[in-house]
């Protein structure tokens, strides 16, 4: 079956990953058609690029896409075009799974967790405004219905995926109304899941937790800003943001996309990594359900990996990113 599927290159090293996977996943024989938006370099043009690139309506219309990386302005321009695509379509779940892949050195083995996300709400709901010169208030927006959705969104994907047990992750003994509003609505869903064993822990001692044992954990469900900076912690156990990857999930729509930036200091040099969007891609893969070419190009990825003669460089080898993509297609099983 041919699938059409939108791509967002990105900025920066996103034309050299995206290539590298398109290549891949050709090679393993997937039918894709690519339906390729364009990104507006310069960030002070971004205001309109939802609209101008029409990304929204290729989105909309194929339900699926895979993005490279988008650069964001720090402390001033436009919102992020990232946070504005998932509010656009309300990819309300942002998934990621983390796992140790044989053949990158860290100081754990065995992590195999998933971390379910809250995407639109939260500190991300970009309500700040100058109260008086010198006051600002940022406003942190909880709901009982996106909570909920989140929480019945973990609850099913342990099912699907045969987890069996959810952390909780929150503040809410100092903040209890709106974190105590995530939990009590949790709790509510997790009561209609015996099969999956529920728990809660409070944000702090989580990190604390995640760094000495993380292999206590299988799934954490967590609202937006908790769970942006603890998957990040968490992909630092097994390697970094080069080899983790991502999906933002709706109703209708998703994207999967790689967690890492544009890489500015390493652009156009032919040495980015793949892997992460190759992940993100093999996420999309089982999405449509392709479950089968996921599977080949996962063992064609692990193997090379494991034999580490075609790695590259911030994973601790030297090869390019064009080496390492013909190392994962000769790998392929035929
Ligand atoms: P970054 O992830 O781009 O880079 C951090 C470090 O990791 C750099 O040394 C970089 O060379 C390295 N790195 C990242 N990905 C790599 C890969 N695939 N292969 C090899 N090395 C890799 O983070 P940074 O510098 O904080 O952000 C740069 C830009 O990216 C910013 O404009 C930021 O807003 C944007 N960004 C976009 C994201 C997205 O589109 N989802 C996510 C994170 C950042």
């Amino acid at each position: 079956m041919k699938h059409t599927i939108t791509l967002i290159p990105g900025d920066g090293i996103g034309p050299e990953v995206s290539k590298a996977v398109q290549v891949i996943l050709a090679a393993a024989g997937v039918s894709i058609e690519w339906e390729e938006v364009k990104t507006i370099g310069d960030i002070d043009d971004r205001s309109s690029y939802l609209i101008e690139s029409g990304v929204l309506e290729s989105i909309r219309k194929n339900h699926v896409a895979l993005k490279g990386p988008l650069a964001t302005a720090v402390a001033f321009g436009p919102p992020s075009i990232n946070v504005g695509l998932r509010k656009a379509l309300d990819l309300y779940a942002n998934v990621r799974p983390v796992k140790n892949l044989a053949g990158v050195q860290t100081r754990f083995q065995n992590v195999d967790l998933v971390l379910i996300r809250e995407n639109t709400e939260d500190l991300y709901a970009g309500l700040e405004h100058e109260v008086v010169p010198g006051v600002v208030e940022s406003l942190k927006i909880i709901t009982e219905k996106a909570s909920t959705r989140i929480a019945r969104f973990g609850f099913e994907y342990a099912r699907k995926w045969g987890r069996k047990k959810i952390h909780a992750i929150h503040k809410a003994n100092i903040m209890k109304m709106s974190d105590g509003l995530f939990l009590t609505s949790t709790r509510k869903v997790a009561s209609q899941f015996s099969d999956i064993e529920y728990k809660e822990l409070i944000i702090d001692n989580a990190c604390m937790q995640m760094v000495l044992n993380p292999t206590q954990f299988d799934m954490l469900l967590l609202t937006n800003l908790y769970g942006d900076i603890m998957s990040d912690l968490a992909a630092g156990l097994v390697g970094g943001l080069g080899v983790v990857p991502s999906g933002n999930i709706g109703e209708t729509d998703a994207i999967f996309e790689a967690v890492h930036g544009t890489a500015p200091d390493i652009a156009g040099k032919g040495i980015a990594n793949p892997t992460a969007l190759l992940m993100s891609a093999l996420m999309m893969l089982r999405h449509i359900g392709e479950n089968a070419a996921a599977l080949n190009i996962e063992g064609a990825l692990y193997k090379v990996y494991r034999e580490g003669k075609s790695l590259t460089r911030d994973v601790g080898g030297s090869a390019t990113t064009a080496q390492f993509t013909e190392a994962v297609v000769r790998a392929f099983e035929k």
